[in-house]
């Protein structure tokens, strides 16, 4: 049984209604649902956060720490291609994490080809719609099994 904290970040609330060709019609609701059922089916905890405010999540990370909480799946959206403070954030409280993207950035915008996440995840699911999320929560589950 393990802990696990998902965390996305800003205008993934609006999914459903936001670019569906390239972001799908699942609600974050509706993926929210569907991830902490797949945890609970597999005996871990899910908790969920979502906030389009970088400080919100800082601060959401730096709680983790005091919550046991041994790995994050994150989609920190466009702040994937810009926070530094957030991949501080991450190496601050050593909390293992996975990068996830509905879309696949690789094949998007030349200013989607840098993450600052990417080197210090323990790896990213891109490209899959909600699948991304399904395949990180069992990759996270296989990580911790090993570790
Ligand atoms: C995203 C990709 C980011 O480039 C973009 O800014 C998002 C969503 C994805 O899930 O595909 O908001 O993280």
């Amino acid at each position: 049984m393990a802990r696990l904290l998902l965390i996305n970040g800003p205008n993934l609330s609006l999914l459903g209604q936001r670019q569906p060709e390239l972001y799908g019609h699942t609600t974050l609701k509706e993926i929210e649902t569907r991830l902490t059922q797949l945890a609970e089916e597999r005996h871990h905890e899910l908790l969920c956060y979502q906030n389009d405010a970088e400080h919100e999540l800082l601060k959401r990370i730096h709680a983790a720490r005091e919550e046991s909480i041994e790995l994050i799946l994150f989609n920190p959206a466009a702040f994937t291609h810009t926070s530094i403070v957030l991949r501080d954030a991450l190496l601050a409280v050593g909390i293992p994490f996975i990068e996830i993207h509905l879309s696949n950035v690789a094949a998007r915008e030349d200013f989607r080809q840098q993450s600052f996440f990417s080197d210090i995840a323990i790896g990213t699911v891109a490209g899959f719609g909600i699948t991304s999320y399904e395949l990180a929560l069992i990759a996270a589950e296989r990580h911790l099994e090993a570790a």
